[in-house]
């Protein structure tokens, strides 16, 4: 039986692993760059808490270093990844305190490593078709469905570049490309987890209409206030959601390289 070393990465507004129990800080060296995050057990299993941003919030969302984060995972055994990000909506029907569950995702960043695969000889095409694991969506959708929380089991998740939010004509020309919440950091994070076969679910945390859906102005400060507020529902979700899941993977996600490599 494979045992799943479990990671929560958390974004904007949500950074505090202590909800967990006794969480012990943890550094981890790679060759992309040192990695802070916190170890806890919950329900037996081993999980580590990784904030995006770093304590403090020092980081944009293009600063992030990314394959650093994801490299530490994968060298701690990490196989299933819960990464919350703070995200505007699009969607009429998804308000702001509400949860999505993220199915989809469209790249508009332009300024990050968004593969591990960038040496020559090294050519993989991996398979987006899925592009979250459909699995960790699955668990997540039963949790949230006990809790009774506020939650949309599928939303196409849009990323920039950031660190400016969006204008008015981008939000309309996201809406009619399908898109239902836009955020700064969900990309190259998805692809990265794919690249190391490890399963990855999104949960966008609403914290505001977007640019010209709101007629006011958006502001930083609006975004992290919205999400600490929903910081018991993030919480209680990711309690019920852990014993949840099975130390079995059933999805493609532990073989994305096999049928990858040219
Ligand atoms: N745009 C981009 N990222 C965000 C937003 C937004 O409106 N809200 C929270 N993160």
């Amino acid at each position: 039986m494979e045992k799943i070393e479990l990671a929560i990465i958390g974004g904007s507004g949500f950074y505090n692993p202590s909800f967990l129990g006794k969480a012990e800080k943890h550094v981890v060296f790679t060759e992309y760059g040192e990695v802070e995050l916190f170890k806890a057990e919950v329900s037996r299993k081993k999980v580590y808490f990784l904030p995006r941003h770093k304590i403090g919030h020092s980081l944009s969302p293009s600063q992030v270093n990314y394959r650093a984060n994801l490299k530490a995972l994968k060298k701690l055994g990490v196989k299933r990844i819960l990464a919350t990000s703070a995200v505007g909506s699009l969607n009429k029907l998804m308000l702001p305190g509400s949860l999505v569950f993220l199915d989809n995702f469209i790249d508009f960043t332009k300024n990050r490593p968004t593969t591990f695969y960038d040496k020559e000889g090294e050519v993989y095409h991996v398979d987006f078709t899925e592009p979250y694991c459909p699995e960790l969506r699955s668990f997540l959708i039963e949790a949230a469905t006990n809790l009774k929380l506020d939650f949309h089991p599928a939303a196409v998740y849009v990323c920039t570049e950031g660190p400016r939010f969006e204008t008015p004509a981008e939000i309309k020309a996201f809406q009619l490309l399908g898109g239902d919440v836009v955020g700064m950091t969900g990309v190259p994070e998805v692809v990265l987890a794919r690249e190391l076969e490890i399963c990855y679910a999104g949960i966008g945390l609403i914290a505001n209409m977007a640019a010209g859906i709101s007629k006011r102005s958006l502001t930083a400060e609006e975004v992290v206030e919205v999400i600490s507020k929903m910081n018991s529902d993030i919480e209680s979700l990711l309690k019920e959601v852990i014993p949840l899941i099975s130390s079995m993977r059933n999805c493609h996600c532990a073989t994305a390289l096999r049928k990858a490599k040219m």
